[in-house]
């Protein structure tokens, strides 16, 4: 059967939408574990790029989604009031630390709120400019893909108003040194020469950024960097917008990641997860600028009752099964079983991570440091047929991303490791041609 559908989805669904590792069909879940078509149980190490961070099957949501459902009230907020999403603006607005008078948007994609917070932002503040950070993904519309600053969204041209910073990676400093002093030496690149040469800061709207960078590796960044970073923008009055769409709602071990550093952003983007398995995205942010313009950034289905009815289980489940905490105690353990584990091979250059997330960089070797490129997509390959589904990301391709639902128990964690374990020997070893990856292009 499931051959069946692999060469129907090869006949009929378009490849733009695929960035495929492995022939893996997602016929159900429950919990932290995935399910393919014989009823096999998967341990998930990527939540389906930790948008499931309930994990599957969770009867809360369910159960919300069919209540409103049932009143038949599908609308969006264009033209008519809905209760669930005025609940829900009111919740997020109130989960957001900070003393700023803040108000929601909703959009249906992570892409979209990114796009609509650069756009109502370049418009109420009339400047022109925008700082981002290599490394950075904020979505794959046209104008956020110029936005972002990932190699794979590099094909996509534009975005000359958008100056790129480097961020600051421990692991491979931007600037060859030996990671001291790293966050002064990137914002100082920015403020110090940037800003007094091409990218003069009385033009600069606002900064986007990640504060954990996820697809550009599953970068941690040093402690002093948010604060620096959030200090420099009020230095120059530049908006402050915190991509929160992956690392968001728990995931970090903190409700939002920005708040291991105790700042307030002026807004804070947010998807994936939050809507429970529903196309739901949200900028949570300064008033005056989300209500500049009335109508400027809107779809018909933004907003509706059943994605908000979601959204707003979500957040109850986050708080009834104490998830943020679990995040923490949890990720721990994670990142010290992937540590213990795998920095025996030789290939295995960093482990690093904050809660659940974590990055595996994959390296020649740990002298050059060089990036390796051909192993990852055996080993993700390797750790799907052994039971575990991850994906790999990174600048290079060569970070093995772990992400997985923020339900996950000890046990699965320690099957996953193990899993990743063997699967990377074995990879080693062989046991992955490479004409059986050459089919799964990955990024
Ligand atoms: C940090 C971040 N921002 C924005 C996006 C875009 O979200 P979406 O793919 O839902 O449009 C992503 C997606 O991976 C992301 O990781």
């Amino acid at each position: 059967m499931s051959d069946g559908l692999i060469a129907r989805d090869a006949r009929f669904v378009a490849d733009a939408i695929k960035i495929r590792y492995t022939p893996f069909v997602a016929a159900g879940g429950e919990g932290a574990y995935l399910l393919d078509e014989s009823g096999r149980r998967f341990v998930d190490f990527g939540a389906g790029w930790a948008a499931a961070g309930l994990g599957y099957s969770n009867e809360h949501v369910k159960q919300a989604v069919a209540a409103q459902m049932d009143k038949a009230t599908m609308a969006g907020l264009l033209s008519g009031i809905n209760q669930p999403a005025v609940d829900l603006a009111e919740r997020l607005v109130e989960l957001i630390p900070g003393d700023l008078e803040k108000k929601a948007w909703f959009g249906l994609a992570g892409s979209d709120a990114a796009e609509a917070a650069q756009r109502m932002i370049l418009r109420a503040t009339g400047k022109p400019r925008i700082i981002s950070f290599v490394g950075g993904w904020h979505g794959t519309t046209d104008a956020m893909m110029a936005m972002s600053a990932h190699p794979s969204l590099g094909g996509t041209l534009g975005g000359a108003h958008v100056t790129k910073v480097p961020y600051p990676n421990p692991y491979r400093d931007p600037f060859g040194g030996d990671g001291t002093d790293l966050t002064d030496r990137c914002l100082g690149y920015l403020e110090n020469y940037l800003f007094k040469t091409i990218c003069p800061p009385e033009q600069v709207a606002a900064v986007f950024v990640e504060a954990v960078q996820s697809d550009g590796g599953d970068i941690v960044p040093p402690d002093d960097f948010m604060p620096k970073l959030r200090a420099l923008c009020d230095r120059h009055g530049i908006y402050l917008v915190v991509d929160e769409i992956k690392v968001g709602l728990g995931r970090t071990g903190k409700w939002f990641a920005f708040d291991h550093a105790g700042i307030e952003p002026d807004f804070v983007l947010l998807g994936k997860s939050l809507g429970g398995g529903l196309p739901l995205s949200s900028v949570v942010g300064r008033r005056e600028v989300l209500d500049f313009q009335p109508g400027s950034a809107l779809f018909t289905m933004a907003g509706n009752a059943n994605s908000c009815a979601a959204g707003l289980a979500v957040l109850d489940e986050i708080e009834r099964l104490d998830l943020v905490e679990r995040s923490a105690r949890n990720g721990a353990l994670l990142l010290q079983r992937l540590t213990d584990r795998l920095m025996e091979y030789e290939v295995v250059g960093d482990v690093r991570g904050k809660g659940m997330i974590c990055g595996v960089e994959l390296v020649d070797d740990r002298a050059s440091k060089e990036p390796n490129t051909s192993l990852p997509a055996k080993i993700v390959y390797r750790a799907w047929e052994l039971g575990l589904i991850l994906y790999y990301a990174g600048n290079w391709g060569n970070v093995l991303e772990i992400t997985p639902p923020l339900v996950i128990d000890p046990e699965a964690i320690e099957a996953g490791v193990d899993i990743l374990d063997r699967a990377i020997s074995d990879a080693l070893d062989g046991a992955v041609s490479d004409e059986t990856v050459a089919q799964f292009a990955g990024w």
